[in-house]
């Protein structure tokens, strides 16, 4: 009933000529994906990535962006910026902007809100750290983060958004939750969406991340609650990860 969606996170790797190089590699390994393929590159790889994929299934995401249409934010980027740059998704909170950035649930709502205003998929980024899960907090955290990012949105668009259920724990560090575990906390994210905009939560997607690789897409992908993955590392390597987007090969 959903398709499937996997996204890379290329994180701070790769210049422009070796960005050109990895998605021409990447073009002919997932032309016959099955789900939504998506690579979520540097800003400063927009030009090159969108004019290699062009005609392509692969699809282009930035991996943050401001909430204001324009003014004195050195250094950032508006969501019009990225449209006219070819851009489709945009991954917002992740943890590695929550830890170094600064980032909190509230400007993640303010991005949240602005990306889908300006026709922008955004990839929301929801997870508990190790202490978190240890503590038994993960199922209320979860849910608060996603409520909190969601707030504002209407049902309608609620349906189009995408959801990454990252563990901190298990971001880059070769530790992957279970797929049980897995499919549970997403499951959990899912039942806090339907509490507030009911059968809207059947269509949202949502994805796994965390050390994600061809070895356990497999069995994640078997889960039913898992929509997709937000993959990092294993997206660097263009076999790796077209093994990953061709899970279902
Ligand atoms: P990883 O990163 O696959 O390298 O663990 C995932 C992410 O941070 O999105």
């Amino acid at each position: 009933m959903r398709k499937p969606i996997i996204a890379g996170n290329w994180k701070m790797n790769k210049t422009p000529s070796e960005a050109k190089a990895l998605v021409t590699e990447l073009i002919p390994l997932v032309k016959d994906a099955n789900c939504d393929v998506v690579v979520g590159v540097p800003a400063v790889n927009f030009a090159a990535v969108a004019e290699v994929i062009k005609g392509t299934n692969i699809k282009l995401g930035a991996q943050n962006m401001h909430w204001k249409e324009s003014g004195a934010y050195t250094g950032e980027l508006s969501a019009a910026m990225l449209k006219e740059c070819g851009v489709e998704y945009v991954i917002l909170g992740h943890s590695e902007r929550r830890q170094y950035f600064g980032e909190t649930d509230a400007t993640v709502n303010l991005r949240t809100l602005a990306a889908v205003k300006a026709g922008l998929t955004p990839i929301i980024c929801v997870g508990e750290k190790k202490e978190e899960r240890e503590a038994g907090y993960t199922n209320a955290l979860v849910a608060y983060q996603t409520l909190i990012a969601l707030t504002g949105l209407t049902a309608e668009q609620v349906k189009n958004v995408v959801i990454a259920y990252e563990p901190v724990w298990a971001i880059g560090t070769g530790l992957t939750a279970t797929d049980e575990q897995a499919n549970e906390t997403i499951g959990v994210i899912r039942a806090a969406i339907r509490g507030v905009y009911g059968d809207a939560a059947d269509e949202v997607r949502i994805q796994y991340g965390g050390s994600m690789n061809p070895k356990n897409c497999k069995g994640l992908m078997a889960q039913p609650e898992i929509d997709g993955g937000l993959i990092g590392g294993a997206s660097l390597k263009a076999p790796d990860f077209a093994q990953v987007v061709n899970f279902d090969k």
